[in-house]
C-alpha cells in the first residue's frame, strides 16, 4: 500500500534528524552518561521532529542491547517503537484525551512495570491540549514517578502548559528547520525515490513548508503526484502560487520607475491567472523583506530564505533602493496583508495598496531635505501630495467637506447609505457591471452634475485609481444619462491648503490678537524659510510664539 513520504521516511536514528543539533547532542550525551530525566517537553513549531525524537528517545531507552545512543532501527523493540505497537511505549493523544479521567487511566497505568522492556514510555502529543483539573492530577505522577517511567509532553504552544508542570520536566525548545537543510533532505529524498528534482524547485517546496519538515514533504508529495517524476521550478511554483522572481521584478520596476499602471497590470495578471491575492501579498512581503535584510546582511546572509534565483535577481534591487525605501514597502505590505484578511473586495484593495508603494516611490530621507532646505539647494522633486495617500488611507472618510448647493455629497464608505440622484444612479450602473471596486471609489469622492458635465471630486488616496479606470467610469456615466459624458476628474483640495497661505489670518488662532503680535504673525509667515518648508511638506504653521516675550 502507499505510504506517504513524510511516513515513509521518518528518521529512526538521531542522526537521520535534520536540524535540531541541541536537542540531539543533549538527549544523546544524556543517554551515554546514564542521566535520563523522568518528564521531558518537547516544544517547537509543527512537523519539526518532536514526536519523532521521543520515539527514537523510546528506541534508545528500551533498545535489547541498550540504553544507547545509537540503538538498531532493525532489532525488534526498535521495529515494534517504529510501528506503534510495543506495549510499553504509550503514545497519547491529548487532544482527545484531555481530561481528569484520561489522566487517571494513565496514572494507573503508570504504577504497573513495563511489561518486557527496560522503561514504560508515554508520549503525550499536543499535550497543551490537557485541562487544568487533569494537569493538577499529574503533577505528583511527574514529581515522584515510578523509576521505570519517562515522560515525553510535546506540544506546539509550551506557553499553555502550566509552570508548575514544565518547572517538573526538562524543556527542548524545536525550532524551524534551516530551509537549506530542508532542501537537502528533499534531494535525498527525491534521489531514493528516482524523481528528478532542480534546485529551484526543491527550493520552492522548502519555503512553502516555512521550516516544517512534515509541510514540505507533504508538498514534495502534491508535486510528485502533479508531475511525476520530473519536477522543474516553473510548474511547482505554479502549484503553489508563488510569484516568480520576474513577478517580484515587475512590481519592483513599477515602482522604480513611478508608474501605477504597471503595478495594476500585475494585479491584472494575477486575477487573470486565478490567485489568491492574500497570498500574493504574504510572500510578496517576504520577498521585500528579504531584500531588506539582504541590503543589511549582504545578497548571501544566511538570514535569508531564499534560494539561487531569488538571491541574484536581488542584487540588483538592493543597489536601487535605499535601506530606509525598502523599509518603508515592507510596512506598507505588512498592513497591506492585514487589510486583505478583513477585506471583501479583494483586488480592490491590492490594488489601492500596490499603488501605494509606487506613490511611496523612492523618497528623499528627511535630514537630505532639511539640509536642502537650509542650503537653498533645489530639492529633489516630490510626489504629489494629492496623488500621495494619506497614512491612513484607504478607510478613511473622504476629506472633502460637502459644500452647498448642487452638489451631491457622497456618504462616507463606512456608512455605505444607499444614494440617491444621479449618484445613487451611478451607484447602480456600476453595480449592474459587477465592478465593485468603482463603487466604493465612487462613493468616496463628491460629484457633482450639470448636464453632460460631471465632475468628480476624488480624495488623494482614490484618485489615482479613478484616473486610471477613468474609461470605465465614463462608460457607466454614459449609460446613466445616455450621452456622452464630460468627465472632470479633480483630485479634492483639503480646506486646510486655502488656509496656510502667508497671512491667512484664520491660521493664526494660536497666536495673541494684540496689533503687534500679527505683525509677528505676518512677517513669520512671510519669511522665505518657513514659506519654503510649508510648501515642502504640504503642511501649516498653527501658531506663532514671540520668543522674546516668552524669556522676559
Ligand atoms: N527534523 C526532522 N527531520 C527529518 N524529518 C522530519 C523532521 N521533522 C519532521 N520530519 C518529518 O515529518 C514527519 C512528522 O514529524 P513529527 O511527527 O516528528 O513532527 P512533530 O514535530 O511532532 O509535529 P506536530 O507538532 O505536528 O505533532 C516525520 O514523519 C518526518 O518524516
Ligand atoms: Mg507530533
Amino acid at each position: 500500500m502507499y505510504q506517504v513520504i513524510a511516513r515513509k521516511y521518518r528518521p529512526q536514528r538521531f542522526e537521520e534528524v535534520v536540524g535540531q543539533a541541541h536537542v540531539k547532542l543533549t538527549i544523546k550525551n544524556a543517554i551515554a552518561q546514564g542521566r535520563i530525566a523522568h518528564a521531558y517537553i518537547f516544544s517547537g513549531p509543527r512537523g519539526t521532529g518532536k514526536t519523532t525524537m521521543a520515539r527514537i528517545l523510546a528506541m534508545a531507552l528500551n533498545w535489547e542491547d541498550g540504553p544507547s545512543a545509537s540503538p538498531d532501527p532493525d532489532s525488534q523493540v526498535c521495529k515494534e517503537i517504529a510501528a506503534g505497537s510495543s506495549l510499553d511505549v504509550v503514545e497519547i493523544d491529548a487532544a482527545s484525551n484531555r481530561g481528569i479521567d484520561s489522566i487517571r487511566e494513565l496514572r494507573e497505568s503508570v504504577k504497573f512495570r513495563p511489561a518486557r522492556d527496560r522503561y514504560k514510555v508515554f508520549i503525550i502529543d499536543e499535550a497543551h491540549q490537557i485541562t487544568n483539573d487533569a494537569f493538577n492530577a499529574l503533577l505528583k505522577t511527574l514529581e515522584e514517578p515510578p523509576s521505570w517511567t519517562v515522560f515525553v509532553l510535546c506540544t506546539t504552544e509550551p506557553q499553555a502548559i502550566p509552570a508548575t508542570i514544565t518547572s517538573r520536566c526538562q524543556s527542548f525548545a524545536f525550532q524551524a528547520v534551516d530551509q537549506q537543510e530542508v532542501v537537502q533532505h528533499l534531494d535525498k529524498i527525491c534521489a531514493s525515490e528516482g524523481v528528478a528534482a532542480d534546485a529551484d524547485a526543491l527550493t520552492a517546496v522548502a519555503l512553502a513548508g516555512d521550516g516544517s519538515v512534515r509541510d514540505s514533504l507533504s508538498t514534495l508529495d502534491q508535486a510528485i503526484a502533479a508531475f511525476g517524476k520530473k519536477l522543474e521550478a516553473k510548474g511547482v511554483r505554479d502549484l503553489l502560487g508563488v510569484i516568480p522572481s520576474e513577478g517580484t521584478g515587475r512590481i519592483l520596476g513599477a515602482i522604480r520607475d513611478g508608474d501605477p499602471a504597471a503595478m495594476l497590470a500585475v494585479v491584472d495578471d494575477l486575477f487573470q491567472q486565478g490567485r489568491n491575492a492574500q497570498h500574493f501579498c504574504g510572500e510578496l512581503t517576504r520577498q521585500f523583506r528579504n531584500l531588506m535584510v539582504m541590503k543589511v546582511a549582504g545578497h548571501d546572509t544566511r538570514l535569508v530564505s531564499a534560494g539561487h534565483a531569488e538571491r541574484e535577481a536581488a542584487k540588483d534591487w538592493i543597489e536601487a533602493f535605499s535601506q530606509d525605501d525598502l523599509n518603508r514597502y515592507v510596512q506598507i505590505l505588512l498592513s497591506l496583508y492585514q487589510d486583505l484578511q478583513s477585506s471583501t473586495h479583494q483586488r480592490f484593495r491590492l490594488e489601492v495598496g500596490l499603488l501605494k508603494l509606487v506613490h511611496a516611490g523612492r523618497l528623499a530621507p528627511i535630514e537630505e531635505v532639511l539640509s536642502g532646505l537650509r542650503k537653498g539647494v533645489p530639492l529633489p522633486p516630490r510626489v504629489d501630495a494629492e496623488a500621495r495617500p494619506p497614512a491612513d488611507a484607504p478607510s478613511s472618510s473622504p476629506t472633502a467637506a460637502p459644500s452647498p448647493g448642487a452638489t451631491e455629497p457622497a456618504p462616507a464608505r463606512k456608512a455605505a447609505a444607499p444614494a440617491s440622484g444621479f449618484l445613487g444612479e451611478l451607484v447602480r450602473s456600476l453595480q449592474d457591471a459587477g465592478n465593485e471596486s468603482l463603487v466604493d471609489a465612487v462613493r468616496a469622492c463628491r460629484v457633482e452634475r450639470e448636464e453632460r458635465v460631471v465632475t468628480v471630486q476624488a480624495p488623494g488616496d482614490w484618485f489615482p485609481i479613478l484616473d486610471l479606470q477613468k474609461p470605465v467610469l465614463e462608460a457607466a456615466i454614459a449609460a446613466v444619462i445616455g450621452a456622452k459624458p464630460d468627465v472632470r476628474l479633480v483630485a479634492a483640495e483639503p480646506d486646510r491648503q486655502a488656509e496656510q497661505r502667508p497671512g491667512g489670518s484664520s491660521r493664526n488662532s494660536g497666536a495673541t490678537s494684540s496689533g503687534s503680535d500679527d505683525d509677528i504673525s505676518t512677517r513669520a509667515l512671510s519669511d522665505p524659510a518657513v514659506q519654503a518648508f510649508t510648501k515642502r511638506f504640504d503642511g501649516r504653521v498653527t501658531n506663532v510664539v514671540d520668543l522674546r516675550e516668552k524669556t522676559q
